[in-house]
């Protein structure tokens, strides 16, 4: 996968392509992440990429010359060039955007800064995303955000560790309880099932855990419906648990 990120700030991004799996993806090839200063497609001498907003007001808008042309020069890698721009008005991205994404060839990021971009950037795209109902001051972390999520789902990046079938949000669900060593922690035991070695009763135990900490954390997520026969029956157990066993549930914000 070739993923391009237009910013005003490359350098912002030099650690997260050198360490961990992102890192090592790029050095084995698996994608090609390149990064392209809008500057350098500034006209004028002082290469401004910014510059006040018409009609009056605080803030400046990005201009929408310096990104078209750095568009433009990204054109004709042989696959079409997907352009996300990042930004607080765009969809939602989620892991099924995630998914979609890490099947396209040539993605192409586009980060805004927060004051806002000129209204025809817009038209230069294909999409727009935002990683939540936040303000960040530019849309490189989010740029980040989506290049770390969809990079782990290109084949072959996570090799042999693990696979995501089972990650959170994967088949709608948050993922089971993890344990190591050692055994006991502060008192704390791990769960006698994980060391029966039966892999039948762990494999039921981890899903129960799987859907027992969704219908605490985030119950929204069941309400999407698809899960399976053994899920539903599995469900309806934990429900008549919890019956038993009201739960003190978190106000807003988990506070
Ligand atoms: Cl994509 N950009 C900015 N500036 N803020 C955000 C965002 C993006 N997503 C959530 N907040």
């Amino acid at each position: 996968m070739r993923l391009d990120i237009l910013t005003i700030f490359p350098d912002l991004f030099k650690p997260f392509l050198e360490e961990s799996i992102v890192g090592r993806a790029l050095k084995k090839g698996l994608v090609d992440i390149r990064l392209i200063n809008i500057r350098a497609f500034a006209l004028g001498p002082h290469l401004t990429t910014d510059d006040r907003p018409y009609g009056g007001g605080d803030g400046m808008v990005m201009k929408p010359g310096p990104i078209s042309r750095a568009l433009k020069s990204i054109e004709g890698s042989g696959e079409y060039p997907w352009k996300i721009l990042l930004t607080p008005q765009g969809t939602r991205f989620e892991q099924s955007v995630a998914w979609e994404l890490s099947r396209k060839e040539h993605l192409v990021l586009v980060c805004g800064r927060y004051e806002g971009v000129d209204e025809r950037i817009r038209t230069l795209v294909d999409m727009e995303l935002s990683i939540g109902d936040y303000v960040l001051t530019g849309g490189e972390i989010a740029a980040m955000v989506v290049a770390d999520a969809v990079t782990r789902l290109v084949p072959g990046v996570l090799g042999g560790e693990r696979s995501n079938r089972e990650d959170s949000f994967e088949g709608g669900l948050l993922e089971y309880p993890h344990y190591t060593r050692p055994r006991v922690f502060e008192g704390q035991e791990v769960p006698a099932i994980l060391l029966s070695g039966d892999h039948e009763k762990i494999r039921l135990w981890r899903r129960a855990e799987s859907i027992r900490r969704t219908l605490e954390k985030r119950p929204d997520l069941l309400e999407k419906g698809d899960l399976s026969e053994e899920d539903e029956a599995i469900l309806a157990e934990v429900k008549e648990e919890m019956g038993l066993q009201p739960l003190c549930r978190p106000g807003k914000n988990g506070v």
